[in-house]
């Protein structure tokens, strides 16, 4: 870092950094959260300051789990006030991932520090220092009115705006103003692990409440990119490729990229990836003085960070920031479902009928207008409540009384549209639009996208389905504005396109789309927000779809299933992977092939494949059972399924369910013999505790395990073709035969 001190030199630092692994237990409320030799987390924090205090609050403040801030207590710890009662309860038994919490909680209730790290053997000197965060918000901040002195100090033991201004019962607003006026603003430092004893080269800096600023102004042209924070699902490690694209694409363009990220594990942290690096979390305060202390007006690139990044832009907007690209108010428009559906109407964009519920009555309502099934979704999550299909006045109440336990008020209800569904990457200068290529989901509708098969260019869509799906993405990006990109998901349903959803930034298939069709959509986009037009770079096309080449590119999902104990794997509307795969080939099938053998999916040669499916799928499984059957796999069955099978000619072998009293099944599993399992969950999230066990048992075995009959049938086409052959080539020649691709005008 200093290009003058060798790889021997020791290091000397003036600055303690803190790490909190990010784990995914938001998304699976009733996984098993203890934590053990195990690793469960997705991803990671990580935060630098001067002390452990301040870099210990930074950190919690870059986790980004809802509401769980440093005042944040589970429900269930409320009744417990007293100390010693509270650490029998909660942190005597195995450490879970709100343990941090719980210390603190303790900590609240008077728990002395020797009587934790008796149970807990934590060191006492991390102890006391989470006890000395804890006593000042109790005892110098909580009902006082702040002095200078007063807000110094708690800046310095990194309290945020927003704790102070829940402690002090004011306003983050007003918290901000009293530190401008009385001049307490964080100051640099450079990250140079010599403690200052030689010059560090590189461009590395936290924030911290000191006097001097290592960070002066970055002179001439620049632009400020918002990372993506801590990987989590739904928001993985493409959006840090997307940032580490923008960042070149700044370059390229003579502007110095600045960016600001909290992940250590990301490229986009690493020191060379730009010009300048906050470390530091991707929040309102922290950016604001980011901004502040770059000297504003800098451009702000909020659409390359996920999620994260885009939901600072509307704050940012009203404290003054320059949001380059899609602006502000076209960001907000599009992520508020209800606004967006108003929106959508008045543009005569067609999409899934159906409406919001305060009530049980309400939602019953909805739902006997539109018609069973359908989708329910809190209108924002809180505590883990995700999506669910409910295919009945039953499952719906039910529904919504454990939403309205999560503390969400208010439901969205829509139809179920048991259709295709499609999505596609576009970016838009707000005249002209540019679809990249449109994506086909191996799965029907109700398997969220994150977690569908995906192929590009799709393979059954019709033209006139194709020209549709383009033009309504061409009304949707010049009604709104968009300025950059754009993700669109669909469902076609009989001949019928209907849209889904509409995000105005880089999504999780960018990264896959610019591989396999070339275009480079982050470096577009970047063009666009700063005032190109897709025109200007060459991109502006009559038809607004770039050409489909020779090449079918498959894109698997892949889960962690296995490390997560008590999660149900089955595949629903709320996403459960962390990760995934690419296939690419000349054809569909062995592009197929490769993704699921990527994915680590792909079943053995031969064997047998255990099938057990929920009535409501009996029909349509028989074209798989034969597949497989013809392949020369021995199949397997429940008594139900076995009869099906039978009645079309193929020979079974009969497995007792567990229901039944027999742990066959689950023994048949582990065996190594099965090399596949089909099993589709009842309807609803009514008890299957069999098929639960089922799943699990597959998952820990290792045993590709087939949830959704349309990528049992995609396996059954793979597998066939797979016989047959499948190329091996570099990317790069796989593209360059494709046939010449120069842009129309
Ligand atoms: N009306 C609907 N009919 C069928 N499936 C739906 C419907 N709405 C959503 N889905 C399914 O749920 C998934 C997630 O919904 P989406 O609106 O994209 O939310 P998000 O991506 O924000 O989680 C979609 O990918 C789709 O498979
Ligand atoms: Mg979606």
């Amino acid at each position: 870092m200093t290009k003058k001190t060798t790889a021997a030199f020791e290091p000397a630092l003036d600055y303690v950094v803190v790490k909190i692994p990010r784990w995914p237990f938001d998304k699976f409320a009733a996984a098993d959260r203890s934590l053990g030799t195990q690793m469960k987390a997705t991803g990671e924090v990580m935060a630098i300051d001067r002390s452990f205090e301040a870099a210990l609050q930074k950190a919690l403040r870059s986790l980004e789990v809802k509401g769980q801030g440093l005042l944040w207590e589970a429900p269930s710890w409320v009744s417990s006030a007293d100390p010693t009662e509270f650490i029998d309860k909660f942190l005597s038994g195995a450490p879970t991932d709100d343990r941090l919490w719980r210390l603190f909680a303790a900590l609240r209730r008077g728990a002395p520090v020797d009587a934790i790290h008796d149970r807990t053997r934590i060191d006492r000197w991390f102890l006391r220092k989470i006890a000395r965060i804890v006593r000042f918000a109790e005892d110098e901040l909580q009902g006082r009115t702040p002095t200078p002195a007063l807000l110094r100090t708690a800046k310095r033991l990194g309290f945020s705006d927003a704790d102070i201004a829940t402690l002090t019962g004011m306003l983050s607003e007003d918290v901000r103003r009293l530190r401008t006026q009385w001049g307490i603003r964080p100051v640099y430092k450079m990250v140079d692990t010599c403690a200052a004893e030689f010059e560090a080269v590189t461009p590395y800096f936290y924030s911290t409440y000191e006097q001097e600023n290592e960070a002066a102004p970055l002179p001439g042209p620049k632009a400020v990119i918002l990372g993506s924070g801590p990987i989590r699902i739904g928001q993985g490690i493409e959006f840090d490729c997307c940032c580490v694209q923008s960042a070149g694409a700044l370059r390229d363009r003579g502007i110095a990229p600045i960016m600001v990220n909290s992940n250590p594990e990301t490229v986009s942290t690493d020191f060379d990836a730009s010009a300048r690096l906050y470390f530091d979390p991707l929040d309102e305060e922290s950016i604001a003085a980011v901004l502040e202390n770059e000297g504003t007006p800098v451009p702000v690139l909020a659409q390359f960070g996920g999620q994260t990044a885009l939901n600072l832009a509307d704050r940012l907007a009203a404290m003054g920031g320059e949001i380059a690209g899609t602006s502000a108010d076209a960001i907000a428009l599009a992520e508020d479902r209800r606004r967006f559906h108003d929106f959508a109407d008045a543009l005569g964009i067609p999409q899934p009928p159906g409406g919001t519920a305060e009530s049980p009555a309400e939602a019953l309502g909805v739902a006997k207008k539109v018609g069973y099934p359908v989708l329910v979704r809190p209108s924002y999550v809180l505590g883990g409540r995700g999506m669910e299909i409910a295919y009945g006045p039953d499952d719906l109440a039910r529904y919504f009384r454990s939403a309205l336990e999560a503390g969400t008020g208010r439901v969205l209800v829509d139809k179920y549209l048991r259709g295709k569904e499609v999505e596609l990457d576009a970016v838009s200068d707000g005249r002209d639009t540019l679809v990249a290529g449109i994506m086909e989901h191996i799965e029907r509708a109700g398997v969220h996208s994150g977690d569908s098969y995906a192929v590009y260019p799709a393979q059954n869509l019709l033209p006139a389905e194709r020209d549709e799906i383009v033009e309504l993405t061409r009304r949707i990006a010049a009604a709104l504005p968009v300025k950059g990109l754009l993700n669109i998901q669909f469902i076609v349903e009989s001949g019928r396109v209907w849209v889904l959803e509409v995000n105005p930034r880089a999504s999780r298939t960018v990264p896959f789309l610019t591989k396999v069709t070339g275009v480079p959509l982050v470096s577009l986009a970047v063009a666009v927000a700063l005032g190109s037009t897709l025109a200007d770079q060459g991109y502006a096309r009559d038809d607004g779809l770039w050409p489909e080449g020779s090449l079918v590119a498959l894109k698997a999902p892949v889960f962690s299933m296995a490390k997560l104990l008590d999660v149900d794997t089955y595949l629903g509307p709320e996403m459960k992977s962390t990760g995934e795969v690419m296939g690419v080939d000349r054809t569909f099938a062995p592009a197929l092939w490769k993704a699921l053998v990527a994915a680590g999916l792909a079943p053995a040669r031969s064997g047998k494949v255990l099938v057990t499916v929920a009535d409501k799928d009996k029909a349509e499984v028989v074209p798989i059972i034969e597949g497989f059957h013809w392949l020369g796999y021995d199949i397997v069955a429940t008594a139900g399924t076995a009869a099906l099978v039978r009645s079309v000619g193929i020979d079974v072998t009969e497995v007792r369910k567990l229901a039944e009293g027999s742990q066959d099944i689950l023994t048949l599993i582990r065996s190594g013999e099965c090399v596949a399992v089909i099993n589709t969950p009842t309807l609803g999230k009514t008890v299957d505790r069999d098929g639960f066990l089922i799943r699990r048992a597959a998952v820990e075995a290792r045993v590709p395990c087939l949830t959704s009959l349309d990528t049992a049938l995609a396996v059954v086409t793979a597998l066939r073709a797979s016989a047959v052959t499948h190329t091996v080539a570099p990317l790069a020649e796989y593209r360059a035969q494709e046939p010449v691709t120069a842009a129309a005008d």
